[in-house]
């Protein structure tokens, strides 16, 4: 199985600069998301699940920092490396090329415009072109020959500088053009399988449930066709059964639209249920990646044994891991698992341990294996 690569993130180093001192958050952190796939991104909390989501965005909020590393994105454009991106080409490739659903939907919802002017508004942003084209077709259809409002659509379509401000000044006037951005609204609602999508195209976001409103912003995230979405944690305030509607829905997104996902959790149930792939992180590392099958049933780094070994089964009982997290101001040197880790060796105290492919697909980051040097 070899499948183009849609994002690689390669050794990326992220900083806080607090007060407190200087958080070694990610540690040369290496993932990679391939066409089609979901890749489940699982770790404790302060792993570094969503700093690491927030990088390939570049939307790391201070006090952070990006310190090094490379972040690949495969775009509609002919920019690919996210770090040298200019603001322009940022805000085009967020939306266009990779979208992101959070944990509380609510808190990314307006509550003061309606589903359809929010979702129509990320259209508009992305999809302007098209848009007046469909409003030109439309109006040319409705009058034969082309009214003195067709000929102007044509003009600002020939000068799409000018599109923008233009097509802005006579949004709120020109029913066509809303009329052209209803319709898509109201499909991509059907898309997430939103029943009487008509209706909650004009509810506001206190109208809606829980599940509802993740919903809203998953059909906001598809609205641009995105080729990347980042799910991050999209369940966790939702009772299992809306929960397990949204990974349905998650699924769906995979076989109808090839979307690659990259899906963060703390639910390893959730990975084994729905994803492909699987990157395993601690204390700012990716420490395990590969064939969520594979991974499952056989582990190889200690930590990701350790978090299956913790999973409590019926009749079998279950082993927490010692220790704790460590802190990523002045962290442990070497491994930053070894002081919690049963087969820690002497050299895991004094050099980081190279991730490095063990089976094909199957990377690992642990001495167990060799790679001493
Ligand atoms: N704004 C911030 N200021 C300082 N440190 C931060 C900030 N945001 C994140 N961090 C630090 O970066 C590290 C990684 O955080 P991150 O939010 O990525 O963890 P996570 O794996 O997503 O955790 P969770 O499962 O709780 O969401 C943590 O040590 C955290 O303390
Ligand atoms: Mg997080």
């Amino acid at each position: 199985m070899s499948l183009k690569t849609i994002v690689e993130v390669k050794d990326l180093t992220v900083n806080f600069y607090t007060y407190a001192g200087v958080v070694e958050a990610l540690d040369g952190v290496n993932v990679s998301l391939r066409e089609g796939e979901i890749l489940g991104l699982v770790g404790e909390t302060g792993s570094g699940k969503s700093v690491t989501s927030l990088s390939v965005m570049m939307l790391v909020p201070p006090p952070g920092r990006i310190e090094g590393g490379s972040i690949y994105l495969e775009t509609s454009k002919d920019e690919n490396d996210v770090l040298l991106m200019d603001d322009s080409t940022l805000r085009s490739m967020r939306g266009k090329d990779i979208s992101m659903i959070f944990q509380e939907p609510r808190a990314y919802l307006n509550p003061v415009y309606t589903v359809e002017d929010q979702i129509g508004e990320v259209m508009l942003v992305h999809r302007r072109p098209e848009f007046l084209k469909n409003a030109v077709a439309s109006l040319e259809k409705k009058e034969k020959g082309g009214t003195i409002e067709a000929n102007n659509y044509r003009r600002m379509l020939r000068s799409p500088r000018s599109l923008g401000t233009r097509l802005l000044q006579r949004f709120g006037s020109k029913k066509n053009l809303k009329a052209e951005v209803r319709k898509e609204v109201v499909k991509v609602l059907k898309s997430v399988e939103i029943p009487d999508p008509e209706r909650v195209a004009g509810m506001y976001p206190h109208e809606l449930s829980g599940g509802m409103a993740q919903r809203v912003l998953i059909a906001m995230a598809l609205a641009c066709n995105p080729k990347v979405l980042i799910a991050d944690e999209p369940t966790t305030n939702l009772d299992v059964t809306v929960q397990a509607q949204i990974l349905n829905l998650v699924r769906l997104l995979k076989k109808n639209y090839n979307s690659s996902i990259l899906y963060i959790t703390h639910d390893l149930g959730v990975v084994a249920q729905l994803c492909d792939r699987v990157a395993v992180m601690y204390a700012g590392n990716v420490v395990e990646t590969g064939d969520v099958f594979e991974i499952f049933s056989g582990p190889l780094h200690p930590y990701m044994r350790a978090l299956l070994d913790s999973i409590p089964r019926p009749g079998k009982g279950f082993r927490s891991i010692p220790g704790i997290v460590p802190s990523l101001i002045d962290p442990i040197s070497g491994c930053r698992f070894r002081d919690r880790c049963s087969y820690a060796m002497e050299i895991c105290q004094k050099v980081k341990p190279p991730f490095v492919e063990l089976k094909k697909g199957h990377f690992a980051a642990c001495y167990l294996y060799g790679g001493s040097q």
